[in-house]
């Protein structure tokens, strides 16, 4: 039986480009508010990579799972963080496609890092959200993914406060595609590079406001792009005039855009008894995460 472990303050660190991430740790804010436990919020982008991490004695790290590992920006976060010593550490991935092969290793250059560090790694864990890449789940298992993650995140804040180690490993293969994803850097950036405005951009200027790799210049109004993109795709379906353009990797951006405010009212309407509506092999590692227990009591 775990111990009851007493925790007064928690970091909740965390990057997010389309808001999926956001909305979880808006829930871990919550949460953990509920319980008395004080809460401090690190948004990781470029301009706070300085920043040192609020001192607390829990720090969670959030990412998407971009390529089988967590987004570039995260990493580059925990290696400017001061060195600590056994301060507890958790690591929650988010992703569109569930713990399965090749992403259960997406998690283990992070731990490693905030090893480094010092830190006491005790708890990780994967949540799903809709995928904001090149396809998506059908409307209801999507819903039904928002509807289900608060319970989840109800139910991990309970496992680590009651003193839980959850720590998995990764399939061997796994890690080769998670130590490859750094490949995907590079094609990141080069996405970013051919990103365009089409006639649609009123010159608004919001994706250069929000990019968080500051990569967007406005040069008379219009948006121009650097070399740092990390294929987030904040900027492309944050356009309020669904005007940016991908020059390349076309093929990663949803045609109909991705709409997380408007599944999240959706998802408001849905009861739990819902049945899982879907089959597809494709999307196995959602349906088996919507199947695992909900409840906020751990098994
Ligand atoms: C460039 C890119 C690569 C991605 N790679 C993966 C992946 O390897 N596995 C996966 O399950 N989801 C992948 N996704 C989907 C995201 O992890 C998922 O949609 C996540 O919820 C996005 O979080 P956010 O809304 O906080 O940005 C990828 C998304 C992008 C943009």
């Amino acid at each position: 039986m775990a111990e009851h472990r007493s925790i007064k303050s928690v970091t909740l660190a965390y990057f997010s480009g389309t808001g999926g991430t956001k909305a979880i740790v808006s829930c871990f804010q919550t949460l953990f508010t509920k319980l008395g436990i004080t809460v401090n919020i690190a948004e990781i982008s470029v301009d706070n990579l300085r920043h040192e991490a609020p001192p607390s004695e829990l720090l969670l790290v959030f990412s998407p799972v971009y390529a089988f590992r967590l987004a570039s920006i995260v990493e580059r976060w925990i290696k400017k963080l001061p060195q600590t010593q056994n301060t507890l550490a958790a690591v929650i991935s988010v992703s569109g496609g569930g713990e399965i092969s090749p992403n259960t290793a997406c998690r283990v250059h992070c731990k490693r890092l905030l090893t480094k560090k010092g830190y006491h790694l005790i708890y990780e864990t994967m949540l799903v959200m809709p995928s904001n890449f090149a396809v998506q789940a059908e409307r209801q298992l999507n819903l039904q993914l928002i509807h289900v993650m608060p319970q989840k995140a109800a139910r991990i804040v309970t496992e680590i406060l009651s003193g839980n180690i959850n720590l998995t490993k990764p399939r061997h293969p796994d890690r080769f595609f998670a130590f490859m994803g750094n490949a995907e850097h590079f094609g990141a950036k080069m996405f970013g590079l051919f990103i365009r405005a089409s006639e649609g951009c009123t010159q608004c200027g919001l994706c250069a406001q929000q990019c968080p790799m500051k990569n967007i210049q406005t040069q008379n109004g219009i948006p121009r792009f650097g070399f740092h993109c990390i294929w987030c795709l904040k900027c492309i379906y944050g356009c309020p005039h669904n005007a940016l353009r991908p020059g390349i990797l076309k093929f990663s951006v949803l045609k109909t855009g991705y709409h997380l405010t408007e599944m999240s009212e959706q998802a408001k309407s849905l009861c739990d008894m819902d049945d899982t509506p879907s089959k597809s092999i494709l999307w196995q590692g959602v349906i088996d995460y919507l199947q695992q227990g909900s409840s906020a009591e751990p098994d």
